[in-house]
């Protein structure tokens, strides 16, 4: 029994927000904001862990392993998670020229006490190697987080939206594709899920989705490929701009890898009529903002 409210906020804030673009094109917009999770376990990545935290422990397993790069929110979030819940935990880091001092999220997973094993490109891309070197009693979270359990999570994010309102899309940044799926998994949800892929060629997303939703979702799944800023990780003065203005006119903190790509991509899309009038738009806050962190990337 893990008992996650003492530290996790469930169910998080949707907040309707305003903006005389969206009176315009009538559509009512909310924000879900996941991001308030826990500053270091936040958003989809609490979700994403919850079931197979809960797993982990059925199993008798005290041992998280798991894998990822040297900025990976994945890797923050597994290294705090390991530390508030009694986990120890592993994580193989892409690139054996790197050390704890490499990045903050480095830093910041090495001070919760996650052992950071560094192994080259070559390795890293051959993963199941790895892995048969683990024991039997470690347990395994793939990268990024994106597992069956981790849908079961993130659908109850989908029900606390429906709690509140009955949203015709749900608009979410996409990395992995894990997280559009567990949403399209929740079946009391009718919508379409807008998917924003923060990767150039984000076209692959719709094969992830599949895959580990086990059916195509068709037209339920919606992704615009065409806000990815020149790939990951890269942002361009626009993106800089809005991810401020926003901050400025709602005060609510977005970065530019994911978030900050998202909304930037719901607003235009409004702008550009894409959403029918009468729409209800949820926009998922998915957190990122590695807050104990100096940096946001
Ligand atoms: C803050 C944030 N938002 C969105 C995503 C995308 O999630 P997914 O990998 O499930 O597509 C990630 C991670 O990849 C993330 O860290």
């Amino acid at each position: 029994m893990i008992e996650f409210e003492k530290i996790i906020l469930i169910p998080t804030p949707l907040i309707p927000v305003y903006d005389s673009s969206f009176e315009k094109k009538k559509v009512e917009v909310w924000i879900k904001r996941d991001d308030l999770t826990h500053p270091e376990v936040s958003g989809n990545k609490f979700r994403k862990l919850k079931y197979n935290l809960m797993e982990a422990r059925r199993s008798d397993s005290d041992h998280l392993v798991t894998f990822g790069g040297a900025y990976s929110n994945h890797i923050f979030a597994v290294a705090a998670a390991g530390h508030y819940f009694n986990f120890k935990t592993t994580a193989f880091i892409r690139g054996d020229e790197l050390n704890p001092d490499s990045s903050p999220t480095l830093r910041f997973a090495s001070e919760k006490g996650m052992t950071l094993r560094f192994v080259s490109r070559e390795a890293y891309r051959h993963k199941e190697e790895l892995v048969k070197k683990t024991s039997s009693s470690d347990y395994l979270i793939p990268e990024g987080g994106s597992n069956r359990l981790a849908l079961a999570g993130v659908a109850e994010m989908a029900d606390e939206i429906l709690e509140k309102t009955q949203a015709d899309f749900i608009c979410c940044a996409a990395g992995t594709g894990g997280t559009l799926a567990g949403i399209l998994s929740n079946t009391k949800y009718k919508g379409k899920v807008l998917g924003i892929p923060v990767l150039k060629g984000g076209e692959f997303i719709r094969q992830e989705v599949t895959q580990l939703l086990g059916y195509d979702p068709g037209e339920r799944l919606i992704l615009k490929t065409g806000y990815h800023f020149g790939g990951y990780g890269k942002t361009k003065p626009e993106l800089s701009a809005f991810i401020e203005s926003i901050q400025h006119n709602h005060n609510i903190p977005l970065e530019y890898v994911y978030t900050g790509k998202l909304f930037f991509a719901v607003y235009d899309l409004i702008n550009q009529g894409f959403f029918p009038e009468g729409s209800g738009i949820v926009i998922v806050h998915t957190g990122g903002l590695q807050k104990n962190s100096p940096s946001n990337s």
